[in-house]
């Protein structure tokens, strides 16, 4: 079995995210075995996404939203559940990357559950990452600031790409195509 934690920020690309589940679901890692997956959604992320069409494709317990860290967690002793999640990945892959979130964990914020996973992320472990914004958020020069301290760490970018975006402005700053993250997280998956 391989785990796969996906990660979803407050971008229009989280829409994505069934049809990247899907096709996830359909691929077994080089070893024959399936993969399992499971989930985190920021709160903005849930603008773009139908929690039902995920649900469908998942068990409940597989999606994990801010309110679970503290329902979890109610005395010491019990399990931090950003920590589970860190422990319980082989691979991390944050599709899409909004530039909040990006800017939150080159900068070491951990204020959700999303980026304390990130925060606490085992630097042995791969984390790939799809930015996903507008055009003008893109090319602000603090996006490259951003990125260069993400790859750095030796995470891996996928993407974006450049086409008309959801707001209707043209250029780069999309998220990548979902075949192309299958592809990448498929490279890195022994
Ligand atoms: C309609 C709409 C679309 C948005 N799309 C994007 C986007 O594609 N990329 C991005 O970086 N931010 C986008 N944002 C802004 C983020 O949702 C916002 O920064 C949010 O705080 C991100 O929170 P999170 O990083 O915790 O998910 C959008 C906001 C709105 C209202």
């Amino acid at each position: 079995m391989t785990n796969i934690l996906i990660i979803v920020t407050g971008s229009v690309a989280a829409i994505k995210l069934p049809i990247l589940v899907k096709k996830l679901q359909q691929k077994r890692p080089a070893n024959g075995n399936s993969f399992q997956i499971r989930i985190v959604l920021t709160e903005p992320s849930l603008h773009f996404l139908k929690l039902v069409e995920v649900e469908n494709l998942l068990p409940a317990c597989s999606i994990f939203r801010d309110a679970d860290e503290w329902s979890k967690w109610r005395q010491m002793g019990d399990p931090v559940l950003h920590i589970e999640l860190r422990n319980w990945a082989d691979i991390g892959v944050i599709a899409p990357l909004d530039a909040n979130t990006m800017g939150k964990i080159s900068n070491g914020i951990c204020d959700n559950l999303a980026s304390c996973i990130i925060r606490a992320w085992d630097m042995n472990k791969q984390l790939l990452f799809a930015p996903a914004m507008n055009v003008y958020m893109w090319n602000h020069p603090i996006t490259e600031k951003c990125i260069k301290v993400l790859k750095e760490l030796g995470y891996i970018q996928i993407g974006p790409i450049s086409k008309k975006l959801a707001c209707g402005d043209y250029g780069m700053g999309a998220m990548a195509e979902v075949d192309q993250i299958i592809t990448k997280i498929m490279e890195f998956v022994k």
